[in-house]
């Protein structure tokens, strides 16, 4: 049995790109009988440029909400807060005396801030040895990726292997990145791909009015409606192919070609599949971010499950390193 784990960025309600492109391939992977897997919510790593406490828990339940409005099951699945195990941050120390500070310049999410060198802080420049220790603290062997983050888990394997020369081949186990390259292109209001950062996101758990006015504002050309038009070089069409059922989509495309069909009708079509495909977790979603309670409970059971397993590899660590 592999163990899987993955961490989360905590930056707010997740949009249509993140639902598509990561929450539902990876609630697939962590059902999969086959793995042991464990889940969480990346909210020390918002601190690097969040300062605000209420925004930085807000930020973690509407990611929690939404991937457990999105089917992940906290029974299956290990799915705790990042924040609510701190061994993490002590094995960050440990690992930390294992990277030599010249690899740590070469990491790109420092990389590219470091024109405004005087803006970045410490924890910003130490990001990746934060993200080591949450995959070593866990004995993970697979780390499900984007690959923007091929680089951190170069890092982590060598931070890793360097622990195992020092204290023993066994210390920490050294994982495996499994990088997702089929990146689904899932494009926003503006044509662009969909990112937080360009403000062209669709956020489908949202009430049905701020909903509307997302799909209502996607950038379409100026061909009069009783002209035909072309499927394949609109935004609202891209966006219909990727949520419709395929049927529906060739309806579409045939009106499209057909002429007398106005991108306001296509917007109205997007935005009724948009409410059916994703009824079901609309209304989870609205549930959970109603009852925190609930989702407080959650993440509790998740954190205790995490830290039994966090502690006996911190206790590993420090034993070997010398801290009886
Ligand atoms: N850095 C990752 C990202 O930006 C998030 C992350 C933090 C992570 N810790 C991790 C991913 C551990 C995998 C494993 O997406």
């Amino acid at each position: 049995m592999a163990r899987i784990l993955t961490g989360i960025q905590a930056t707010g309600v997740p949009h249509l790109g993140n639902l598509l492109g990561s929450i539902v391939p990876a609630v697939q992977l962590a059902h999969d009988p086959a793995n042991d897997s464990f889940l969480f919510i990346a909210d020390f790593h918002s601190m690097t440029t969040i300062r605000d406490g209420a925004e930085i828990r807000e930020n973690a339940y509407q990611v929690a909400a939404a991937w457990l409005a999105a089917g992940l099951n906290p029974e299956k699945t290990v799915f705790y807060r990042q924040s609510d195990v701190p061994e993490v941050t002590q094995l960050t120390w440990f690992l930390s005396c294992f990277m030599p500070y010249s690899r740590l310049q070469l990491a790109h999410s420092f990389k590219d801030k470091s024109e405004q060198v005087e803006m970045v802080n410490t924890g910003l420049f130490t990001y990746p040895v934060l993200m080591a220790a949450d995959i070593l603290l866990y004995d993970s062997d697979i780390v499900p990726v984007g690959k923007d983050q091929k680089q951190h888990l170069e890092f982590t394997r060598d931070m890793a292997e360097a622990v195992n020369r020092a204290y023993g081949a066994e210390t920490l186990v050294v994982p495996d990145a499994r990088i997702d390259n089929r990146t689904m292109l899932v494009p926003g209001t503006d044509g662009q791909k969909m990112s937080k950062s360009k403000g062209n996101t669709i956020v489908v758990f949202q009430p049905d009015n701020a909903l509307k006015k997302q799909v209502m504002a996607i950038v379409t050309d100026s061909t009069p409606l009783e002209e035909p038009k072309n499927p394949d070089t609109c935004n609202v069409f891209k966006l219909y192919e990727l949520v419709a059922t395929p049927e529906e989509t060739a309806t579409m495309r045939a009106n499209y070609l057909g002429g007398n069909y106005g991108y306001g009708h296509a917007k109205s079509a997007l935005l009724e599949v948009l409410k059916r495909k994703f009824a079901s977790e609309r209304e989870k979603f609205a549930y959970y971010t109603e009852n925190r309670a609930e989702l407080d409970r959650i993440l509790a059971a998740g954190a205790d499950k995490a830290r039994q397993v966090a502690s006996k590899v911190l206790a590993r660590v420090r034993h070997r390193a010398g801290f009886h």
